[in-house]
């Protein structure tokens, strides 16, 4: 190897064996669920958390609300839920325990191993549940899901009937909807204590003393119900909720991967904490020598140079990223390099693991190696603390993870950062699950001393317009005064509470309109809602569902840094003047035409994957849309310029206009915008444009351009942009 990056402090590395564990996981899908289960036995009780298994038991059914931290893998994730439900928390087809996870991926996977270890099919006692999936049946049990799915299931079912236990699962990562979930599960609480209440002085006979229910355990009185069925008593009825005969007390866990649960517990009314001891083994940490200034570059380096100069046996690789498109480049990098490995080398096998990710490419990291062979799996912080992957022994470390961030004036960004010191550590730990490993940061030690404690809550940094509108549906009449952990600052609710008005989903008394709620109903953000909306009205149903649902994937092309041009040309077969939306639009019809298969997305340099997804998306969007009552079939034909201007329902602040001097400036912040080179309206002058999204990179871009005619802003916000329409706009 030519190129070698110095790490300081250089150790010679490590060279005891560890056998790639992957291999005893059980992960092949054999029918003999229970002997598949019986078989993860021995590993289920060896997890550190075993031993504390009746602590959390007891906890738990003494307390509303548990707070449990513990390293990652000691077995939290997979394991609570499982000794809530044989501890008798559930009741088939009647409650279920609910585990909230942050990422797709994460609810999954997890699933899947539960599933395993409980010995039943997935979707059947232990499933999941995300946006535009589902694999559970009523007969669920344990049901993972995402933490936006749960608060999407509040406005159906505001008192979370269905579940007897929440468990808030990586409430470390602070989550945007993390935060909301918390304060809305704290409400449900009280909702459901008193509920309880009801319930309880229903069911006593008048002169019997009240027992105290927090001393009565949840899962105790299931156990009693079971032997003795309880009184046929009458319906109990509660004035807010209706019939609520037999609701029980939520219990809530809070679970974290790092120690600051305080936080949570003081929130919880004092919530009692339990800690879990991990099991870490000693892991050194490198530092590079000098700061690197191509961390894609680095990273792919050190990954070949742990590779050559530690014998494979002594376990995988893991490269922490910042997102899918560096785990594609250095997966492309790594390609190319373990081609011309020296001989002797056994095989280097890079494994992509991000949220986009299909199921069955996921499940890949957790598969073992073939022989003479290393994995290097390439993960963005998804692999920080919600997922354990065996086998780890090298972590390498790029410093950097992806940021959301939003200003109401700019919009969205989407950046590169350093991580936090927290982030390091537990990414660094990684390294030691098995045995003691290494952990290469590609930076220096200085820089690390630079990196803030903890990461900003989401909820500080975040568009809030989706979930005020959820908190309006959810009944909570002032997002102001909402108890959130962390508050967000004024300005952003102020400006969420703004939008949602433009949009008509409130009214000018800031109540929920008729049009809000119908919103709320979609797992959107209430812009696109919006626009499926005013597509009834024009007849482009089909269409406006088909957009939107393009919309929701990344990139629909794939660019190969080598064969742009070729990429380049295969896009313009697609390619409408009218700028992207359409020009998607043609995509999918074009593809669906030719019963698009691996071939044709290769031939036409169109990303299956997302394709794929956004299929499924529009599939989920049409059943949605007739529940509502919608013909999804109404179709605007060939006049295609009525679905655009169904978009600036929704998108009326994302508009700019053409400037004497050739650029773009955006109507509601005045900000000069850059239509993205991706896009088909790059270089193009016209005299308005709209776009899906602002994103602050290097500079302001536009991505997922169309034309606008400035009339069509006016029509669309009369109040606002009313002026484009005598005006000679120019
Ligand atoms: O949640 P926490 O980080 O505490 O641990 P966990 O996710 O419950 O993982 C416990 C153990 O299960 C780890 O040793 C993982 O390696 C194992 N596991 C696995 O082998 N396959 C999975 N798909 C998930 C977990
Ligand atoms: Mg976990």
């Amino acid at each position: 190897m030519a190129r070698k990056i110095q790490f300081a402090d250089s150790e010679p590395l490590n060279e005891a064996g560890v056998q790639n564990k992957a291999s005893k996981n059980g992960n092949s899908t054999t029918p003999d669920y229970r002997a598949q289960a019986q078989r993860l036995r021995p590993q289920r009780e060896a997890l550190p958390i075993f031993t504390a298994r009746d602590a959390i038991i007891d906890h738990i059914s003494n307390h509303p609300t548990v707070v449990v931290v513990g390293e990652t893998g000691s077995g939290k994730t997979t394991q609570i839920p499982q000794y809530l439900l044989e501890s008798g928390f559930t009741t088939r087809g009647q409650t279920a325990i609910a585990v909230t996870q942050p990422r797709r991926v994460a609810a999954t996977s997890i699933a899947k191993r539960v599933a395993e270890e409980v010995g039943t099919p997935l979707g059947g006692r232990v499933g999941y549940t995300i946006r535009f999936e589902d694999c559970s049946s009523p007969l669920t049990q344990l049901r993972f899901c995402t933490d936006g799915l749960l608060l999407r299931e509040i406005l159906a079912d505001p008192l979370l009937r269905r579940y007897s236990v929440v468990v808030l699962d990586e409430a470390h990562e602070r989550t945007l909807r993390t935060d909301i979930l918390l304060g809305m599960l704290k409400d449900i609480q009280r909702e459901r204590a008193r509920v309880a209440e009801l319930n309880r002085s229903a069911q006593q006979p008048p002169d019997e003393p009240q027992a105290d229910h927090r001393s009565r355990g949840t899962h105790v009185k299931f156990e009693e119900d079971a032997e003795q069925p309880a009184p046929a008593a009458a319906a109990v009825t509660d004035a807010v909720h209706g019939d609520v005969t037999g609701l029980d007390d939520l219990r809530v866990i809070v679970m974290s991967a790092t120690l600051d649960a305080e936080r949570f517990s003081a929130y919880f009314d004092s919530a009692p904490i339990l800690y879990v001891a991990g099991r870490q083994f000693p892991v050194t940490t490198y530092y590079t020598a000098t700061p690197q200034a191509d961390y894609l570059d680095a990273a792919h380096l050190a990954a070949l140079q742990i590779h050559t100069e530690t014998p494979s046996a002594s376990g995988d690789i893991l490269v922490f990223l910042a997102g899918q498109e560096d785990i594609e480049n250095v997966e492309r990098l790594l390609i190319d390099s373990a081609a011309s490995l020296p001989a002797g080398v056994p095989a280097l096998l890079p494994c992509p693991i991000f949220a986009a990710l299909p199921q069955a490419q996921q499940a890949r990291v957790f598969d073992p190696a073939p022989e003479f062979t290393r994995k290097v799996i390439l993960a963005t912080n998804i692999a920080e603390t919600s997922l354990t992957i065996p086998g780890i022994r090298h972590v390498i470390d790029s410093g950097v993870h992806k940021v959301r961030g939003f200003d109401p004036r700019v919009g969205e960004s989407l950046l590169v950062e350093p991580i936090s010191k927290s982030s390091a550590r537990q990414r660094t730990g990684r390294a030691g699950r098995e045995a003691a490993g290494h952990s290469y940061r590609l930076y220096t030690e200085a820089d690390y001393a630079q990196l803030p404690e903890d990461s900003v809550p989401e909820i500080k940094r975040c568009q809030l317009t989706m979930v005020v509108l959820q908190l309006k549906a959810a009944g909570v009449r002032d997002p102001m005064q909402f108890d959130f952990m962390d508050r967000p600052s004024r300005k952003a609710l102020r400006h969420a509470l703004l939008e949602l008005y433009a949009l008509e989903a409130l009214d000018d008394r800031g109540e929920l309109t008729e049009l809000g709620r119908w919103m709320s109903e979609f797992p959107l953000e209430p812009s696109y809602a919006k626009v499926i909306h005013a597509s009834a009205a024009s007849g482009c149903t089909r269409e406006a569902i088909d957009i939107v649902a393009l919309l929701s994937v990344d990139s629909l092309f794939y660019v190969p840094a080598d064969k742009r041009d070729e990429s380049n040309a295969a896009q313009m077969a697609f390619r409408s003047s009218d700028g992207d939306h359409l020009t998607f639009l043609n995509l999918l019809r074009a593809f669906t035409k030719a019963h698009g298969d691996k071939d044709w997305c290769q031939e036409h340099f169109v990303n299956r994957r997302n394709i794929k997804h956004v299929l499924d998306v529009r599939q989920q969007l049409s059943r949605l849309c007739v529940r509502l009552g919608m013909n999804v079939e109404r179709s605007c034909g060939s006049d295609l310029t009525v679905v655009l201007r169904c978009f600036l329902a929704g998108f009326f602040h994302n508009c700019a206009l053409l400037q004497p001097d050739g650029s773009y400036r955006s109507l509601n912040g005045s900000q000069t915008v850059h239509i993205h080179p991706g896009s088909s309206l790059f270089g193009k002058k016209t005299p308005a444009i709209f776009y899906d999204q602002l994103v602050f990179t290097n500079k302001l871009h536009a991505r997922a351009v169309s034309a606008a005619d400035p009339l069509w802003i006016a029509n669309a916000a009369p109040k606002l942009y009313g002026r484009l329409a005598s005006s000679q706009v120019h």
